[in-house]
């Protein structure tokens, strides 16, 4: 069971998960009610928390911790073992050069606080295990330069990496197609979709580059491709694994309209 320990993750507001004000999880107060009662069906083996994603700093996992594992040892007093405890995920990772917390602490952390659990520990992590493995590359369509600003427009859009447009999340850009000389362009580098939210950086300093460059914007490798759409009739970029000099493809760019298509021709044919 998915329990709300109502902690502040210390994270972005919107994925913070598990303060009281959150949707997920059982209410702390519906806990021992519900573990107390008996029902004909479940066998009720274990809780499970998760507080948030991207979370840098120790504090509110060892204040989750802590109350989960106070919680526990009161339902043993009244006869209800915890089997199984399942920690969630969250642990963040460095996207702007920013103080990380270390798996050694969180887990000197977990070994501290759950000594006397001598039950099953379940951890999810999702974001630290594959969000700096993943780039998004993408190639430059035009730069435009205003008197105002400079803008370089890339093919890829917020439909492909919706975190700055939706977390005013900070992706490190870097130019993937080498050019000589020190010269450099002060630009925002922006999609090519209808809103002004599909930017994926502000004010940043790249070598001049031009249409037909390529350019990588980094620690896409997580809350990336999934959370992509077909928003503006886009299509889904190809997803490709790289290990040293060997690549495979581990999914093909999808033609979403096409797919579409095909679906309406099998209803109304
Ligand atoms: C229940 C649950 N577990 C684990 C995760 C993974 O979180 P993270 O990528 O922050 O480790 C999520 C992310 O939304 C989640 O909802």
């Amino acid at each position: 069971l998915r329990i709300n320990p109502d902690i502040d993750a210390l994270t972005h507001e919107k994925i913070t998960t598990g303060r009281k004000e959150d949707k997920f999880g059982i209410a702390w107060e519906d806990i021992r009610p519900i573990l107390s009662t008996t029902y004909p069906h479940i066998n009720i083996q274990g809780l499970a928390i998760h507080i948030g994603s991207q979370i840098t700093h120790l504090e509110p996992f060892e204040n989750a911790f802590k109350k989960v594992a106070a919680l526990i040892k009161e339902l043993r007093t009244t006869g209800i073992t915890i089997k199984t405890l399942d920690l969630g995920g969250g642990v963040g990772i460095s996207y702007h050069n920013e103080k990380i917390l270390s798996f050694k602490d969180y887990a000197k952390l977990v070994k501290t606080v759950f000594k006397d659990f001598d039950g099953r520990l379940i951890f999810e992590p999702g974001r630290a295990l594959v969000g700096n493995a993943g780039l998004l590359i993408t190639k430059v369509l035009y730069v435009k330069r205003t008197p105002h600003r400079n803008f370089i427009i890339v093919d890829a859009g917020m439909s492909d990496l919706l975190r700055p447009a939706m977390y005013d999340a900070y992706h490190h850009i870097s130019q993937v197609t080498e050019r000589k000389g020190n010269s450099y362009i002060i630009a925002d580098v922006v999609g090519p979709i209808c809103e002004t939210s599909d930017i994926f950086g502000t004010a940043r300093k790249l070598p001049q580059t031009a249409s037909g460059d390529f350019i990588a914007i980094h620690s896409a490798g997580a809350y990336g491709a999934v959370m992509a759409s077909a928003y503006n009739c886009r299509h889904l970029p190809a997803e490709i694994i790289v290990n040293g000099n060997k690549y495979a493809i581990a999914r093909p760019a999808i033609n979403v309209n096409e797919q579409e298509n095909t679906l309406s021709s099998v209803i109304w044919d």
